[in-house]
């Protein structure tokens, strides 16, 4: 008969302490907070923004922005108090593990696989497009057959899947590498953005702002629902939590500042564009430079494509790291097979996870279209942040002696607020995405009965040491291999 079960923090804290699979502690407040713009700042302003704004919102995109920036705000104070309190790699997947339990953590992880994965994917393609855009304002035309999925009139995305390997082979190379990369490409992706808000600003014409809402506030909803894509990422920053030096402190800066300074942009960035062009006009994946080309500015636009590539780059990068300590965390569990918690002893990294996680994402970028790839990815995101809101809730009823660095405020109302948004949000996606969501809730659900409820941790021990770290005096925990698994190295 299946068996409810849940892990105790103490015993997460001392697995980890224990555990021979560890990863160095690397990364600053500054690496942290470039982690978290990298991950968030990409597809969705300079990619979506057009399509959702001439189909779904218009100029009212800004009002989307900022309803898609509520939802996400809310998680992320959530986010902050969990990882915070629990600096263990795996974000969402790990707080509900101790605080829902492991089957409910377990669909978490799987449904962060959307999140991760396939928002990759999306990533990678609108790479390709402004990488494609980039070459043939050069005079470069490349056949569309190698830069379009077989969805969009082509055979494969080719430059989507190579971008995709490439940063592959970096996160491979270690995580302090990835760090230093990131810190530059993040700011090649700040300075595009603020270069484009200082001239666009010149070019406004408020008569491009009549009709405000083309859709009406149905529109506003619907576009908050697929730009909420822009969102995602911020939690990666609580997926380096075991390889931060101090995470109790950093983990919250990192998270809410990075948020606030791309909430400022997109509403920026989205008021800027629709006041510049009718939003008619936007219906291209490569918006912000067709804008500025369209007032004249072509020597701006090729610079920003650069400077969107960067920034596309940026988020790549850490999406595809961020996974590969999702899935790190999920194997020391036991709930996936130990090659993925596996760490290179000379790189310090979990090279398999990568290298796996890499070759499925470039599949993704290279074979399916833009639209299913983000809404998808929104839907297991938003699922992801309903489950963190609900797992904080149960947390601060069952264990209110845990130490909190951070606390969100207004508890229960804030977290059931969270709730309720993200609920909403999902609600907005087309009918195809909840059901493609459906099913692959369903076989989540397979791949747990046939594989991690055997071979959970907690099922192959049933008497786990839950305090060793705090029974046991440090040189003897050094002697100890591996607390309830026996597996390779
Ligand atoms: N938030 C990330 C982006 O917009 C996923 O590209």
């Amino acid at each position: 008969m299946y068996q409810w079960r849940a892990k105790s923090i103490e015993k997460l804290m001392a697995e980890k302490e224990t555990s021979r699979h560890r990863l160095p502690r690397t990364l600053s407040a500054l690496d942290l907070a470039a982690l978290g713009i990298g991950a968030i700042i990409g597809t969705g302003i300079f990619v979506l923004t057009g399509v959702v704004s001439a189909n779904y919102a218009g100029p009212g995109i800004v009002l989307s922005f900022v309803l898609a920036g509520i939802a996400s705000g809310l998680a992320a104070l959530i986010y902050a108090e969990m990882a915070s309190m629990i600096p263990v790699a795996g974000s969402a997947y790990t707080f509900s593990y101790v605080s829902l339990g492991e089957i409910l953590a377990w669909l978490v992880g799987w449904n962060l696989i959307l999140e991760y994965i396939v928002s990759a994917g999306a990533v990678s393609i609108g790479w390709s497009s402004y990488f494609v855009d980039l070459l043939s304002s050069a005079g470069i035309a490349l056949p569309t057959a190698i830069t379009s999925s077989p969805f969009s009139g082509g055979m494969i995305n080719l430059p989507a899947a190579l971008i995709v390997l490439v940063l592959t082979g970096l996160i491979i190379t270690g995580a302090q590498h990835s760090a230093t990369a990131n810190k530059f490409v993040v700011t090649a992706k700040l300075a595009a953005i603020l270069l484009f808000i200082g001239l666009g600003f010149r070019h406004i014409d408020p008569a491009n702002w009549k009709p405000f809402l083309p859709f009406g506030t149905a529109g506003i909803v619907h576009g908050a629902a697929i730009v909420f894509f822009a969102y995602i990422g911020f939690d990666a920053v609580s997926t380096a939590a075991e390889e931060v030096k101090n995470p109790r402190r950093d983990l919250t800066i990192g998270i809410v500042a990075s948020l606030v300074i791309a909430t400022v942009l997109y509403i920026l960035v989205s008021l800027i564009l629709t006041g510049m062009v009718h939003y008619s006009a936007l219906n291209t994946a490569s918006p912000v430079s067709a804008a500025l080309l369209r007032v004249g500015l072509p020597w701006a636009a090729a610079v920003i494509s650069v400077g969107a590539l960067a920034g596309l780059t940026s988020v790549l990068l850490v999406v595809l790291y961020g996974q590969s300590r999702i899935f790190f965390a999920m194997a020391r569990d036991g709930l996936l097979p130990p090659i993925f918690d596996w760490v290179h002893p000379r790189l310090h990294t979990p090279l398999w996870d990568s290298l796996i996680i890499g070759l499925v994402v470039a599949a993704i970028g290279a074979l399916l279209p833009i639209s299913i790839v983000a809404e998808l990815a929104n839907i297991g995101t938003l699922s992801a942040f309903i489950a963190v809101s609900a797992g904080l809730l149960v947390l601060r009823a069952k264990r209110p002696d845990l130490p909190r660095p951070f606390r969100v405020p207004w508890v229960p109302a804030l977290p059931v607020i969270s709730i309720a948004m993200s609920t909403y949000l999902a609600f907005n996606l087309p009918n195809l995405t909840r059901i493609r969501f459906i099913i692959w809730i369903f076989a989540g659900l397979l791949v747990y009965f046939a594989y991690g409820y055997k071979h959970s941790n907690l099922s192959v021990n049933d008497n786990p040491p839950t305090s060793l770290k705090f029974k046991i005096p440090k040189p003897a925990l050094k002697k100890i291999s591996h607390p309830t698994r026996k597996r390779d190295s």
